[in-house]
């Protein structure tokens, strides 16, 4: 079973601006077929909770802070992303909320498929037991 991780993106510092960049292949581990992105989020509101049976995502904080938590059927674990130079990459199986918006904060998502509703697994017992299936 793949990890997540968070990855660090090439960053151009810039007395202009600062510029940073993924692409296809290269800084992330899966081929871009998505992109959205979450936005007006009020406070106190949780996105997600939720895990994917085949797609992998890349999660960038372009504005603002949220936090990434992943759950792997037997123990949580919970990222902070606060820069747009990081992304956090979470491989397939993983259940995962995002939650902790900031004020304006605007999450990017990058998905190695198209849009699938039966791709999700929506319901955390089935998840589980999805996991264990995966394990043996
Ligand atoms: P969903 O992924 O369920 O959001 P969350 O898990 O945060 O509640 O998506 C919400 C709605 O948007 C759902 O009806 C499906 C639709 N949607 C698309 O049509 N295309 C997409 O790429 C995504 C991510 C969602």
């Amino acid at each position: 079973m793949e990890k997540a991780r968070i990855i660090e993106l090439p960053k151009f510092l810039d007395p202009r601006g600062n510029l940073s960049f993924f692409e296809n292949s290269n800084q992330i581990p899966f081929d871009i077929k998505r992109t959205y992105w979450i936005y007006d989020v009020p406070g106190g509101e949780i996105r997600g909770s939720h895990a994917f049976k085949k797609s992998y995502e890349f999660i960038v904080a372009l504005s603002g802070s949220f936090d990434v938590v992943l759950n792997d059927g037997e123990k949580e674990m919970k990222y902070s992303l606060n820069r747009s130079y990081y992304g956090f990459y979470v491989p397939k199986l993983l259940w995962r909320s995002i939650e902790n918006f900031s004020t304006n904060s605007l999450a990017l998502i990058v998905s190695s498929m198209s849009f699938d509703a039966s791709d999700y697994i929506r319901d955390f017992d089935e998840f589980k037991s999805i996991r264990n299936e995966f394990k043996k």
